[in-house]
């Protein structure tokens, strides 16, 4: 992929930093981003220290709203020249919206939605021109197997994430004509990564992420295998691959 720049927002998080890694490693050029500018830097100065010579940059914007978006995709085209590929792997929740849908937070609803689904949204739409002036390229969204598999307690996770994929998939339709491909990596846990190792501090016997571990009989993925999938999809082997919404889950499901 050398000459390819790919954006990764969440680029500092356990996928998105594997992630970057990837590129690197397949000769892209990368550029972190997250809120967080410190972390973002961190990331990078890691990652220059692993890829010697490689071209990295730490962006820092907050994706959630859409005047920074653009802003970002513009810093990204004046620091690296172009943008090939978008992933968007930075996540965010909101107080009160997990547990039983009539328990939830109404007033939390529409912040759910802002940090969850309107996040990749702006992102999409700011990068959109800079990839079609690059001559094409590709997004790819993670999402989760929430989005998939109806599940007591997870309807607003569930909703949100259900969104995300068809937003993906009907853009895949109207960017193909400009050379950009659309699909989402859906994993439902990923092991090793912070969100994992809570959710399986809270019952590591017999919790959800416990009883998933036992039920995957391949084993749940890393971020390594879901990074893998993402640089593939971005990469010319993924050339003629648009629309689609891939779970990577060891097996716990055919979704
Ligand atoms: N880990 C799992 O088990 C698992 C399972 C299923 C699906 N997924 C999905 O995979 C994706 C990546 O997960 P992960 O485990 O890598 O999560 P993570 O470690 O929490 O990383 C997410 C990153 O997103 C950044 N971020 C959050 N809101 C942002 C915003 N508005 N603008 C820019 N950056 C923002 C955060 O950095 P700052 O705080 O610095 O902004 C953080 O580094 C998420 O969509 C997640 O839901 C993960």
């Amino acid at each position: 992929m050398t000459g390819h720049v790919v954006l990764v927002t969440g680029g500092a998080g356990a996928i998105g930093l594997e992630t970057c890694a990837q590129f690197l490693a397949a000769n892209a050029a990368v550029v972190v981003n997250g809120r967080d500018a410190g972390r973002c830097e961190a990331a990078a100065v890691q990652l220059r220290g692993r890829f010697p010579g490689a071209r990295v940059f730490a962006l820092a914007a907050d994706v959630s709203d859409y005047a920074a978006s653009a802003a970002l995709v513009a810093d990204v085209e004046a620091a690296a020249g172009r943008l090939d590929g978008l992933v968007h792997s930075a996540t965010g929740g909101a107080p009160g919206v997990l547990g039983k849908f009539e328990q939830t937070d109404p007033a939390q609803y529409l912040t759910l939605m802002q940090r969850s689904l309107c996040t990749l949204l702006n992102i999409c739409h700011a990068a959109l021109p800079a990839l079609r002036r690059a001559g094409g390229g590709a997004i790819v969204a993670l999402s989760s197997d929430s989005g998939k598999i109806a599940a007591p307690n997870q309807t607003l996770q569930g909703a949100t994430r259900a969104g995300a994929m068809m937003f993906i998939r009907s853009l895949a339709l109207e960017a193909s004509a400009d050379a950009i491909r659309c699909n989402c990596v859906s994993p439902t846990f990923v092991q090793g990564t912070p969100i994992f190792d809570r959710m399986l501090a809270q019952d590591p016997q017999s919790g959800r992420a416990a009883r998933a571990a036992s039920r995957a009989k391949l084993g749940l993925p890393t971020a390594s295998d879901i990074a893998a999938l993402t640089v593939f999809l971005c990469s010319p082997a993924g050339a003629h691959l648009t629309g689609q919404v891939i779970s990577v889950n060891g097996g716990l499901s055919a979704a």
